[in-house]
């Protein structure tokens, strides 16, 4: 390629997911997921959490450890019944700070150090003299055995902790409450975040039967016959990939795996944007052939997509700080920067689009012609924060279900995992009466 305008628009050609490639996207899905069920090889487990949709009645206040990313939350929830809740206290906590030179999802960290480090947030956040029953969100694809006793199939966003694959994280957590001689901490439910989030979505709203996480991680749940199942739909792999998902999937920690969750998640887009802008670079067709911090892996993050997209200044000037003050870059031309919007749009339309191919995917399975309305409960920093996604994801639908696509409806549900790890451990403590 020997211009950038033609780069960009040979990029858009690859990038763009047509209105015909979402049907084939969201038929496929819908044959994946029917493998799955029937226990024939999918890339999508479809694991069953043991939990219906809540009546709305629960009640109580429930400790929730949301433990999904590098970032923990520890929360003492009331419900309240009919959709109303509160959060009554609320901390959280990384598990990996490059300044204080700790890292909890490394390789050379035990589990047991770990949990260690959870338990002793837990304990900051609580009286010792009251019991608490607990709800265990755990953002990783987990198999259940009774209603709670999860085992870890395989780490997914990067996380190598040693000791925990294969092994019940039920039990990893229980031990280190003991270990923190926190027995008025009882761990009553273990369910992941889409999970989490349907159950928050249809605390009020009955017509919540689909809910997705599109945030640092991508993954969606349904309710299947009284039963919501985990899809780990990031796993989905009959995808139109580039050259750029193939190069970022044989960098990461899980060649092979997690194959749209790359396409489509913030802890990936940064990443995926910043190959291709090193493409540019070494063909000599931005910034001049320098590098500056962009030979960096995982230098851009999703917050800073988020800031490029945002840019509405006429010399795009937000970008240009970016560039020198987070990238060393000094000189950038405006065409330059257009461009590297430009590259974070279709990047961004690219995701919402798989996204939505994966939602129908699912409305297919479970209501082909559309005869119920359904709310899709969403969480996530994507769907929330970035500028044009959550109107991408409502366009595709649009487009795709013409007039039907009125019986639909997009719910931002936020703090879903943390308010619906409270409503798995009320409905668990009836279940335990
Ligand atoms: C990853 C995990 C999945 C989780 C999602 C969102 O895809 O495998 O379990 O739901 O991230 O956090």
């Amino acid at each position: 390629m020997n211009n950038l305008p033609q780069f960009l628009e040979e990029l858009k050609r690859e990038m763009l997911i047509s209105p015909k490639s979402v049907w084939d996207i969201a038929r496929d899905f819908q044959t994946e997921m029917l493998e799955g069920l029937a226990g024939r090889p999918s890339s999508l487990k479809m694991l069953p959490s043991q939990l219906n949709n809540p009546n709305g009645q629960e009640m109580g206040t429930f400790l929730a450890l949301d433990f999904g990313g590098t970032n923990v939350r520890v929360l003492l929830v009331e419900l309240a019944g009919d959709g109303v809740f509160q959060i009554r206290k609320n901390s959280s906590f990384l598990l990996k700070n490059e300044k204080q030179s700790y890292d909890y999802t490394s390789g050379s960290t035990k589990a047991e150090e770990l949990f260690d480090f959870i338990a002793s947030k837990i304990a900051e956040l609580i009286e010792s003299r009251q019991t608490y029953y607990l709800g265990h969100t755990f953002s990783f694809p987990f198999r259940l055995e009774g209603i709670n006793q999860g085992f870890l199939i395989n780490w997914t966003k990067e996380f190598k902790t040693a000791g925990v694959e294969g092994e019940n994280v039920s039990r990893l957590l229980q031990e280190a409450l003991k270990r923190q001689k926190l027995n008025n901490v009882i761990p009553i439910a273990i369910l992941n975040d889409t999970v989490g989030t349907q159950l928050a979505g249809a605390y009020g709203d009955n017509n919540c039967r689909l809910a997705s996480i599109l945030g640092t991680g991508h993954n969606s749940c349904y309710l299947e016959d009284k039963i919501i199942i985990n899809l780990e739909s990031g796993n989905f792999s009959r995808l139109p990939r580039t050259k750029y998902d193939r190069q970022l999937d044989e960098l990461s920690e899980s060649p092979g795996s997690q194959l749209l969750e790359k396409m489509v998640s913030g802890r990936y887009l940064g990443e995926l944007i910043r190959l291709i802008i090193l493409q540019l670079i070494e063909e000599g067709l931005l910034f001049g052939k320098s590098y500056g911090l962009f030979k960096k892996s995982n230098s851009l993050t999703g917050a800073e997509v988020s800031l490029i997209l945002v840019d509405r200044t006429a010399n795009l000037s937000t970008i240009k700080n970016l560039l020198e003050e987070n990238f060393s870059l000094l000189g950038s031309s405006y065409l330059e920067r257009a461009a590297l919007q430009e590259i974070s749009n279709l990047l961004m339309v690219r995701s919402a689009c798989l996204a939505a191919a994966t939602y129908l995917g699912v409305l297919e399975h479970i209501d082909s012609k559309l005869e119920k309305r359904h709310t899709i409960a969403i969480d996530g920093s994507l769907f929330e924060k970035m500028p044009g996604y959550a109107q991408t994801l409502e366009k595709t639908l649009q487009r795709a279900l013409g007039e039907n696509a009125e019986k639909i409806s997009l719910l931002l549900t936020k703090d879903g995992s943390g308010i619906g790890a409270a409503i798995a451990a009320a409905v668990n403590v009836q279940k335990n009466r």
